[in-house]
Parts: structure tokens; C-alpha cells; sequence
């Protein structure tokens, strides 16, 4: 909350606003805001921190068999540590609240991936009932969750609206996207694995602590992947938090196992090499056949298919296994491989389905659109239930006043709005049956659940009339049907997605230069909706791991904790220089354990296990083991200690 208290703990937290009638003027003036405070030490660094206190356990962890005592009788052991830094999410479009109050009711724009959550936390802030609070957010320019929660500008920009009685806008600048609306923590994972002389899995430990506010406890749940990819009798995964000077962290793309898959995933080259077997047959040899960590079967899992598919579009056969032995002219080239996991959510969701008499439908649910093609999935629904042409379906998304739908995050939003629209557009459907069968309807005294709706008709025994001719011959402007879905049953199923990556990297060391030329991509995401939607997000979330692999960490003055590198400039992301060839195969198997339609989510699923599929191929390219990402530069030229 902002301005709650007159403590400052971390850089860039809110001590006043301005403002004005032009962004100049507020600009200008914000820059003359003179405040005065005591100083004291901040803690900004993690090893710091790790030197003043314990870190608080916390977290979901897990525990089975006897991790300790495996590891100390296992043939073969590995015990290392890996880091990832405090990464900021960067979405194009800052992050902006335009608020205004009319008649005791409060109006929010806002780029959020969550208007009915945002709608709650104001109603509660400001004192109102939530039928007073209205926030909007047809289009976002990408969030990756740090947009999934209210921050400090949006009850800012509220209270500021309500003290002067006019429109208030406050947009985010870019710099302080890195300090007041959350960010990937800093984390270290310390991994232990054994095997036994066959190389099967006997032990796995893998324990995380990461950094986190003063006013904050956030856990970054990097064991959640580890607790069931692999079969093993004996796993313990912890997570700790250590509260530094800096801004709260959040969820981004894929919060936990991105992190979390870059270590175990590098821990099982560094174990497959140490038993001396093929990094992909050492995968193959220990995938999980049921879920081990909550003893549940898989919905679906089709991992071997997409480690041997993904393995043979890629050409894994032709990796010679001795380090830096396979070379184009100065290059040397790297193979890697790295399995990616996700859970699959499916959540509550509320929709509304309206046919029209003009012929057209219209359907409203209060989710978003973040950029991944909501819109475009929600019409399709409604196409496939009704049998109109998608081109005479309107969808509303985005909106508070619409029937209650989840936050756009967590890859879930598409699991579970499909089955809420299809129950909505299935109501409509009766409803404009029961009309059908009026006295004054096209098919009176028929039973409504005789007549077939096909091709935006209803038909019986070869008459077909049109849902807007039902309505219009009896002079009705719609037929309207809404449905709440539920969230899925997790009784019964563990419910993920899977997948594997194969990265060729080149570096020439002649000039250090280190590129990733290639990706190949299996995903097992259940069914694929929409091809060309789907290949777009694991696209894009290939390209959002290779700034995580080699370029992408804030970085923080140890002395005040300020970020430094608080820009496009000096954070580098990918650009198109940047961008390999990719080639992604998506497996298409329906999990109809989840909904009827069979679709799981692919938001995050791409980025888990890229940075570990690019250290692996590194390691193949150059002999250097690189634990701490990002991949820069120094740490692969000799003579430069890392
Ligand atoms: Mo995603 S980190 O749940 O937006």
C-alpha cells in the first residue's frame, strides 16, 4: 500500500505523487519534491542479507523416503549450486491506471491481467461495495504476471482522483517497472543428486532460497517441478525466503519452475555425465510414470514421445559426446536438451453467451486478453457450439461487469473459460429451444430438446430455421444463457504439461562470440485450440528463455540498493539479432481429464527448461559448466575468473 507509513524500504517506493495538468508540468514538478529522512545501512545484496539473519522457511516444499541417507549410499553423486538473478518482466506497455469517481462510483482503467481481483482489492481499499468499483482492461500489452495483482500506482492514481474530483492518469516510467511492480527474485538453489551403479535416480535434494522484501514474504517454489518429473524414491525440495531492501517480488512467466527447471535440469547433464550416460537416455531412463509427489496418475503425460520427437526433428543422433569436438570453420558447436514441465490449472469461471435476433452472438466473460488470443479462443467456443461462422461472433472480455472470469495467468485461462462459454452458449441454445417451440415459433408444440442446432439452425424432420428468424418471427431481440464452470476435480489426476527443448548453441572463441542457433520444441500441452496462437506463445517464450540464459539480471548498488541497469539500454532482452531458428512440434493429445475439450495451457510451459537446454549446450560447446545465469560473456573466456 502506499504512503501507509513513514518508512522507506526499498529504492523507488512511493513517498509522494504529483499531480498536474500536463505530464510535463507533474514531471517537472516531481523532480522539485525535496524530502528529508534519516538514513540507515540498507541490505540490498543477498549474501549480505545471508550474513545478518537466517532466512524464513516457508513455502510448499515436499518431502518422501530419505533423501540424506540415499544420497550418502548412492554409486554416483552431484552436489552444486546454481543461481538466477532478480529478473524484471518488461511487458511493452508500462503499467498505467486512469481513474476517475462519478456518483460514488469508481471507474478504473487499467492494464491488468485481472479485472475482477482488481475490482475486489479497490472495493476493499476504498470502502465500497463492489458494485461501485468498475475496472476495464479490454487490451494489455503483455503482462508475463507482473500484472496480476494491484500495486502501489493503481490506489495511488484512486485517491488522487477522489481528492481532486477529476480524471486522474499515472503511467509507470520504465525505471520504476524495475522497483514497484514486482519482479523474478534472485534466487540460489542448492541441488544434491545420486544415482545408483544403473544410473536410476536414488536421491534428490534441491533447496532454494530467495530474496524477497521487508514487507513481504515471497516464496519462489523452484522444488515444484522437482517433486515429480523424475521417478525417485527419496526427494526433498525446501524453499526459504531473505528479506532484502528492494520492491516485493511476484509470479513471472512460469514463477518457480523457470528458475527451478534451469537447475534441476542442469543437474541432471551434470548427474547423466557423471554416470557416464547420454543426457537424453539418462532422461528417458528416469521419467515418472505416475505423479510420485501426490501418488495420483497423470491426466496425460506424453514426455517420451516429445523427448524422442523433438530428439530426432533436432538430429540428436549426430551429437559426438566429447566436449568441443563438433565444429563449423571458428565455431564450436553445442547440443543441449532440457525437458520443460508446467502444472495445468484449470479454475471457476463464470460467461455469458447472448444470440442475437440480427443473427450475430455475443459473449461476455470477465477475463483478459493478455496478448495471447483470448478473444479469438472465446469465439471459436462459441463457434464450435453453435455452428456460426466466427465472423458473426462478438466477444466482450476485460470487464469487472461482466460474468466473473479467472486472472489471465498461470496458463489457465484458456481450460478454463472454454468449458464455462461452450455451458453458456449451450444455455442460449435452450433457451432460444423453449422460444422455438411457442405457439407463435417455427416448430410449436415440438419438445425443445427434439430440435437440432447445427449451422447457426435449429432443425427438425428436414425444416431448418435460423436462430435469428426464431427470435425475429416472434418480434424477440435475443436468447441468453450464462454458466458458472467449475475448477477441476485434483482428486483424481495430477494435471501438467510437458515437453523437452533441443538447443544447438555456436560460440567462437576466436572473437567470444556465444549464440543460440537453434531450438527444436516438443510440447505436450493436451489439445491445441488454436495452432497458430499456440506456436506464437511457446515462440515467444523460447525467445523470453535465451534473454534469461545469456543476457537478462537486474542489478543492484550494494551500497543503496538502487537497480542500475533500470532501462532497455542496460537490462538487454533478445532482439531480432538474437532470435534462432525454432521449430516447434506441438503433440496435440486431448486431456479430456481436464475439460471437454481437452486443452491444457501453454503460456509458460516454453520458457521452463530453455536456460538449462542452453547451459547444457554450452557445456557441450565450451567444457564450462555455467551455474549462475545469465551466460555472459567473461564466464566463458579463459583466463577470466568467474
Ligand atoms: Mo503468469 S507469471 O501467471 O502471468
Amino acid at each position: 500500500m502506499p504512503f501507509e507509513d513513514d518508512v522507506v524500504s526499498y529504492p523507488g517506493q512511493f513517498v509522494a505523487l504529483v499531480v498536474a495538468q500536463s505530464f510535463e508540468q507533474a514531471r517537472a514538478a516531481a523532480y522539485r519534491v525535496h524530502v528529508d529522512y534519516e538514513a540507515s545501512v540498507a541490505v540490498s545484496a543477498m549474501d549480505a542479507a545471508l550474513q545478518a539473519r537466517e532466512p524464513k522457511v516457508g513455502g510448499r516444499g515436499h518431502s518422501r523416503g530419505d533423501a540424506e541417507r540415499a544420497f550418502a549410499g548412492g554409486a554416483h553423486q552431484i552436489d552444486v549450486t546454481y543461481t538466477t538473478p532478480n529478473e524484471t518482466h518488461n511487458p511493452m506497455e508500462m503499467h498505467a491506471t486512469t481513474a476517475y469517481w462519478q456518483n460514488g462510483r469508481l471507474h478504473v482503467f487499467e492494464s491488468t491481467q485481472g479485472v475482477v481481483n482488481h475490482r475486489n482489492v479497490l472495493a476493499n481499499v476504498f470502502d465500497l461495495s463492489i458494485d461501485k468499483v468498475e475496472v476495464s482492461a479490454p487490451f494489455i500489452g503483455s503482462g508475463f504476471g507482473s500484472k496480476l495483482f494491484p500495486w502501489p500506482h493503481s490506489i495511488a492514481a484512486c485517491a488522487a482522483s477522489r481528492q481532486l474530483g477529476r480524471p486522474v492518469q499515472l503511467v509507470v516510467p520504465r525505471p520504476q517497472m524495475f522497483t514497484t511492480v514486482g519482479h523474478r527474485p534472485e534466487t540460489q538453489q542448492h541441488m544434491r543428486l545420486a544415482t545408483n551403479a544403473d544410473g536410476r535416480l536414488v536421491s534428490i535434494r534441491h533447496e532454494t532460497i530467495n530474496t524477497t522484501s521487508m514487507t513481504d514474504d515471497y516464496f519462489e517454489n523452484c522444488g515444484g517441478v522437482t517433486k515429480s518429473l523424475y521417478s525417485c524414491a527419496n526427494v526433498t525440495t525446501t524453499e526459504k525466503s531473505i528479506q532484502v531492501n528492494r520492491g516485493t517480488p511476484t509470479s513471472m512467466r512460469a514463477p518457480g519452475a523457470a528458475p527451478g527447471l534451469f537447475a534441476l535440469e542442469s543437474a541432471i547433464d551434470e548427474m547423466a555425465l557423471a554416470v557416464g550416460f547420454d543426457p537424453l537416455a539418462f532422461r528417458l531412463r528416469n521419467l515418472a510414470t505416475r505423479d510420485e509427489s501426490s501418488n495420483l496418475p497423470w491426466s496425460s503425460n506424453h514426455l517420451p514421445e516429445a523427448l524422442a520427437r523433438g530428439a530426432e526433428r533436432f538430429g540428436w543422433d549426430k551429437r559426438s559426446a566429447e566436449v568441443g569436438s563438433m565444429r563449423d570453420g571458428d565455431e564450436i558447436i553445442g547440443y543441449g536438451v532440457g525437458a520443460c514441465n508446467w502444472e495445468a490449472f484449470r479454475l471457476p469461471a463464470d460467461a455469458r453467451v447472448i444470440l442475437r435476433a440480427d443473427g450475430t452472438a455475443l459473449a461476455q466473460c470477465a477475463v483478459q486478453d493478455i496478448g495471447t488470443g483470448t478473444y479469438t479462443i472465446v469465439a471459436q467456443t462459441v463457434a464450435d457450439i453453435t455452428g456460426l461462422p466466427i465472423d458473426r461472433i462478438e466477444v466482450e472480455l476485460g470487464s469487472s461487469a461482466f460474468p466473473a472470469g479467472p486472472l489471465s495467468g498461470g496458463s489457465w485461462a484458456t481450460a478454463s473459460v472454454m468449458p464455462a462459454v461452450a455451458e453458456a452458449s449451450r444455455e442460449a441454445l435452450r433457451t432460444l429451444r423453449v422460444y422455438a417451440v411457442n405457439q407463435r415459433g417455427p416448430f410449436p408444440e415440438a419438445a425443445p430438446e427434439s430440435l437440432i442446432a447445427e449451422g447457426g439452425h435449429l432443425a427438425l424432420n428436414g425444416k431448418r430455421v435460423s436462430y435469428a428468424e426464431v427470435l425475429k418471427g416472434q418480434r424477440l431481440s435475443k436468447a441468453e444463457g450464462e454458466h458458472h464452470s467449475p475448477g477441476a476435480d485434483v482428486s483424481k489426476y495430477s494435471f501438467r504439461s510437458f515437453g523437452a527443448h533441443f538447443v544447438e548453441v555456436r560460440w567462437d572463441p576466436g572473437i567470444s562470440r556465444l549464440r543460440v542457433a537453434r531450438v527444436v520444441s516438443a510440447i505436450d500441452v493436451g489439445k491445441v485450440v488454436n495452432p497458430l496462437a499456440a506456436r506464437n506463445q511457446v515462440e515467444g517464450a523460447i525467445v523470453m528463455g535465451i534473454g534469461m540464459s545469456l543476457f537478462e539480471a537486474a542489478e543492484f548498488d550494494a551500497r543503496n540498493g538502487l537497480p542500475v541497469n533500470n532501462n532497455f539500454a542496460e537490462y538487454v532482452v533478445p532482439v531480432h539479432a538474437d532470435q534462432p531458428e525454432i521449430d516447434v512440434i506441438l503433440l496435440d493429445y486431448p486431456d479430456l481429464h481436464l475439460n471437454e475439450f481437452g486443452a491444457r495451457g501453454i503460456g509458460e510451459i516454453g520458457i521452463t527448461g530453455l536456460a538449462a537446454a542452453v547451459a547444457n549446450a554450452v557445456y557441450h560447446a565450451t567444457g564450462k559448466r555455467v551455474r549462475n545465469l545469465p551466460i555472459t560473456l567473461d564466464k566463458l573466456m579463459d583466463g577470466i575468473p568467474t
